[in-house]
């Protein structure tokens, strides 16, 4: 399985998560507003962030896609994580691409650069067909960068991990000349 590539995009590093992030990442997941959009349990503390950045590790040498850490080329400063997520989800459509940025960093693009740039991997490189993007109904700046990738909105269903309200399930199709 593959190891996690590193990418440059025009104003973002995509690469592997370090043990180094943890501070960056865990204070991410910590803020009120990433929070409230990914419904965090309240017992979600640092050592909980460290298991997952550990999973999202994993997740590539057992899945060859998921998440990169995103980091400001200009800055070195931790922006936040995106890419391809495929855990073992009994109802999970495929790899979703996915992103989650610091706050600070809202408004900027970010989320729809790295998005684009995982896109584009995902149908050249490892020529997935369909990918998806799973997304609660009320995440509007959410559902703001699916549409900037050229995703649409397929079906809303309640999936099993999340039973308290419906996703929408985002698709995006590999274009015929195989880039994204
Ligand atoms: C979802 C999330 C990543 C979207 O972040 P975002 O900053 O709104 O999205 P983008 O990075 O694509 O930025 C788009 C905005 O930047 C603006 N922008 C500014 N400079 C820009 C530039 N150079 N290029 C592109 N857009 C730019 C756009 O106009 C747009 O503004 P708008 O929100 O007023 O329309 C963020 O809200 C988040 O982390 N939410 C919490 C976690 C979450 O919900 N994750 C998704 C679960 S499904």
């Amino acid at each position: 399985m593959g190891a996690c590539p590193t990418i440059e995009t025009e104003r973002l590093l995509m690469r592997p998560f370090s043990d180094d992030d943890l501070d960056d990442y865990f204070a991410m997941m910590d803020s009120p507003e990433v929070r409230r959009w990914l419904h965090t349990p309240r017992e979600f503390d640092r050592d909980a962030a460290w298991a997952q950045m550990a999973g999202l590790a994993g997740h590539w040498a057992l899945r060859g896609t998921g998440l990169w850490a995103l980091e400001e080329r200009a800055t070195g400063r931790f922006v936040g994580r995106a890419g391809l997520f495929n855990p073992v989800r009994v109802d999970w459509p495929g790899v979703e691409v996915g992103w989650t940025l610091d706050p600070t960093f809202w408004g900027n693009g970010f989320a729809t650069e790295a998005g684009a740039a995982a896109r584009d991997h995902a149908f050249s490189e490892l020529r997935e067909d369909r990918l998806y993007s799973c997304i609660l109904t009320d995440n509007h700046r959410s559902q703001a960068v699916a549409l900037r990738l050229g995703f649409t909105l397929h079906e809303e269903r309640v999936m099993a991990w999340f039973p308290g309200a419906p996703h929408g399930i985002w698709v995006g199709e590999r274009p015929e000349d195989g880039n994204g």
